[in-house]
């Protein structure tokens, strides 16, 4: 379990349960659905074509509405580790910034790198587009098969990582089970050592 309960510590500490706060950057964990969340983006797990899917897609265009699709059309696409941008629409969440992690084949086609690349992109448009709070499914652990853990320690630390720059920023890993959650919790934890 998080370590929150024992107090409030300086420097890399524990805010709250699953919290953790980096300078002026906030780290959460929690289990929801994403597409309830109001935060300034949450990221959604798509394929190149950027035209809707199952899982996590599926549910973000049921939410937002059809005219996210119609934004999307106008985007011609996606390539893998690559990421773009849209309205939330009908969302809680003003935007949505969609990715396209990779298909795991195994881990020796260069998946890491380009689960990576997924989230340092929409980091990228979180910065660029002067975002103050964005959530993350678990991108590729779902219909694109990434295991999930090996997939937290890359989330969990190219966030950490990609997002040193931007300053006053919640970062939520929105995870769909508790089994997900946990993957991401203990890699916040080795990591910030708390
Ligand atoms: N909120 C938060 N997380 C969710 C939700 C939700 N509403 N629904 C599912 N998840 P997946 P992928 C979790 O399959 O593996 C689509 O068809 C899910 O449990 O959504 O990147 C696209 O169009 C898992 O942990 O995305 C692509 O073709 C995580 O989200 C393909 O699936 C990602 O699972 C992308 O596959």
């Amino acid at each position: 379990m998080c370590s929150a309960r024992t107090g409030r510590r300086k420097g890399n500490s524990v805010a709250e349960d699953d919290e953790h706060r980096l300078g002026t950057r906030v780290f959460a964990v929690v289990v929801a659905d994403i597409t309830t969340l109001r935060v300034d983006a949450i990221v959604n797990a798509a394929n190149p074509s950027l035209l809707g899917g199952g899982g996590v897609d599926g549910a973000i265009h049921r939410a937002a509405g059809p005219r996210l699709l119609t934004a999307c059309r106008a985007l011609g696409g996606c390539p893998t580790g690559e990421a773009r941008i849209t309205d939330g629409f009908d969302l809680p969440a003003r935007r949505v910034i969609h990715t396209v992690g990779p298909i795991w084949q195994g881990g020796t086609a260069g998946e890491p790198a380009l689960l990576a690349a997924a989230y340092r992109s929409s980091l990228a448009l979180v910065a660029a587009e002067g975002l103050a709070s964005v959530a993350f499914p678990a991108i590729s652990t779902g219909v694109y098969g990434y295991p999930p853990g090996e997939a937290a320690e890359v989330a969990v630390a190219t966030v950490l990582d990609a997002s040193a720059a931007i300053d006053h920023l919640r970062v939520v890993f929105c995870c769909f089970s508790s089994v997900s959650a946990d993957l991401h919790r203990a890699v916040l934890h080795r990591i910030l050592g708390s």
